[in-house]
């Protein structure tokens, strides 16, 4: 019987645990912020092999994260992005070789501004669908569409092109929603190896740019309708 009851409070200690504890940080470095690893939130990539890079880089504004991304270029490293999520199971977020950077969104989760009257919300790109979800009903504010789980970054989600279900409007697609953005790229020297570039509707690379699975720059910020 006391047998049982440890049992039955194990169980429910696992439960519990894995019902409510943030994900543990994918990135793990045996020296700061160098000599780093990287994994998926399940632990294991499909192949099965450890992802190593250089360094990571935990920008926590947009100044930070072009300062990140031109120290990369200038050294001429290879750089991925990672979620603090990091749900997807393929190696997207391995920057290759053991020499790369990794960018994370980790503290890039803030609210940049809500306008109810036009729904419009403009949210750092780190930000978890749940707080999105939490910043919009604080506006009286809701949002359409999501992939069924919501411990999933804005930007990991417009990455993957990640989707619910729907026939209605334009669908059940995130990024179908997304009217803007503002990304960093890689940039000449005389550029400072880093530059931000604004994409709002209309602009011909807006919908490339956001189901980019973290090729083409680092998302900074979402401007969502
Ligand atoms: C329980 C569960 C349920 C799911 N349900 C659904 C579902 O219903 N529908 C669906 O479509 N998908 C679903 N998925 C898949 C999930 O939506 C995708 O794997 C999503 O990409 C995960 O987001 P993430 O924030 O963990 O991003 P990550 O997996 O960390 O990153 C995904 C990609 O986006 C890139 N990226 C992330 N942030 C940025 C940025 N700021 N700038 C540029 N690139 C960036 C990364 O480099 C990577 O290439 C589910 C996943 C789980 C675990
Ligand atoms: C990097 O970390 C691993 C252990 O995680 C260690 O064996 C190795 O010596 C470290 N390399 C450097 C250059 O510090
Ligand atoms: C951002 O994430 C950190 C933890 O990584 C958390 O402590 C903080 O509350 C989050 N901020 C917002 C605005 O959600």
């Amino acid at each position: 019987m006391e047998g049982l009851q440890i049992l039955v409070l194990l169980v429910l200690t696992q439960i519990s645990l894995t019902g409510s504890s943030p994900p543990r940080d994918p990135v793990a470095c045996s020296d700061g912020t160098s000599n780093c690893t990287i994994s998926n939130a399940y632990g294991s990539f499909p192949d099965r092999s450890i992802c190593h890079a250089a360094s990571v880089a935990y920008p926590r504004s947009e100044q930070e994260l072009v300062a990140a991304v031109a120290a990369a270029v200038a050294a001429k490293r290879k750089v991925k992005v990672a979620t603090r999520s990091s749900h997807s199971f393929p190696k997207l977020a391995c920057p290759g070789g053991s020499d790369g950077t990794i960018v994370s969104t980790r503290w890039l989760n803030r609210t940049v501004r809500i306008d109810a009257e036009k729904r419009l919300m403009t949210v750092e790109s780190g930000m978890l669908l749940r707080d999105l979800i939490y910043a919009a009903a604080g506006a009286g504010l809701a949002l359409p569409h999501s992939p069924i789980w919501y411990g999933l970054t804005i930007g990991g989600v417009l990455g993957t092109g990640a989707h619910g279900s729907s026939l209605w409007g334009k669908g059940g697609a995130v990024h179908e929603y997304v009217v803007g953005l503002r990304i960093v790229t890689p940039a000449p020297a005389s550029q400072g190896f880093a530059t931000v570039r604004e994409l709002g509707t209309g602009h011909p690379d807006l919908d490339a740019a956001k189901v980019s699975l973290g090729v083409l720059g680092v998302i900074s910020q979402v401007r969502i309708v």
